[in-house]
């Protein structure tokens, strides 16, 4: 785990670290270039995309890939992970023994015991590209939340979320979706969050229809369209 306490200049690790406290990145997060951090946060993911960025307080655990062009507000958690609820207790205490067998008053109860690994069968987090994470939401273990999908403020998001869903509450639901069926078909087809950001110079970013018709055309002029960003370990 490596702390880091300032700015890391765009221009040698082309990251950005803000604000005056620590951010934790835990061994083996990879990150896309471009990518920001904010102050009192802790990140295990295996690769964050370029341009995405984390606001204050911000908690990634128990997370497999987060995608390009996603916005994390503030204290949000994702991969928050399961205690037994249907052992005697749900005390870490008996299933990361580790973390409190050398105190004194418990080492007695571990002495020549051991206690079976808790299995909970949960998968790792999976966040899309171009997801928008409002502040104070809470992700689930395991949950899949599909390309450019909105999570509310506040949402406690238990289910997979269906992509450009907007989804809302406790437990979320989809309040409603960012575009028509077709629509959201021609942006998944698109996948535009692989496009060299310079090619897309020129593309409406207001107008979605006009942008997948121009996207399709740069594809089109383009045969080395794909973008192959720089990538670095943050631990
Ligand atoms: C969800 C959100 C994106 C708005 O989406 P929207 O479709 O424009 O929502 P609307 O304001 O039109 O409201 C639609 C419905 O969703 C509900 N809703 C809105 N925000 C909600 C939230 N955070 N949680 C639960 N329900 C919410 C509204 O009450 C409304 O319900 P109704 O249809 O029963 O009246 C916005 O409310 C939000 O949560 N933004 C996050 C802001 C944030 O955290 N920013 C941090 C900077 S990154």
């Amino acid at each position: 785990m490596t702390p880091h306490t300032r700015n890391h200049a765009w221009e040698t690790r082309r990251i950005y670290i803000s604000g005056a406290g620590t951010t934790h990145f835990h061994k083996g997060t990879i990150a896309e270039e471009c990518t920001s951090y904010s102050a009192d946060s802790s990140f295990r993911a295996r690769r964050i995309g370029a341009f995405s960025y984390f606001g204050k307080r911000c908690e990634i655990a128990n997370t497999d890939k987060i995608g390009r062009y996603c916005s994390f507000g503030q204290d949000i958690l994702v991969g928050a992970g399961p205690h037994p609820t249907d052992w005697l207790s749900s005390s870490n205490m008996f299933f990361r023994a580790n973390r409190v067998a050398d105190h004194p008053s418990v080492s007695a109860f571990f002495d020549g015991r051991e206690i079976p690994p808790f299995r909970h069968g949960k998968a790792m987090c999976t966040i899309g590209h171009d997801v928008w994470c409002g502040s104070k939401a809470m992700v689930m273990m395991g949950v899949t939340v599909g390309h450019g999908a909105v999570i509310a403020g506040g949402a406690v998001v238990t289910k997979d979320v269906p992509p450009y869903a907007i989804v809302g509450g406790n437990p979320a639901r989809i309040i409603r979706m960012r575009f028509d069926e077709h629509i959201v078909d021609r942006m998944l087809a698109s996948a535009w969050w692989d496009i060299k950001p310079n090619l897309l110079k020129d593309v409406d970013v207001t107008d979605p229809v006009r942008a997948l018709d121009q996207i399709g055309e740069i594809k089109a002029a383009h045969n080395d369209w794909a973008y192959e960003p720089a990538v670095m370990a943050l631990a």
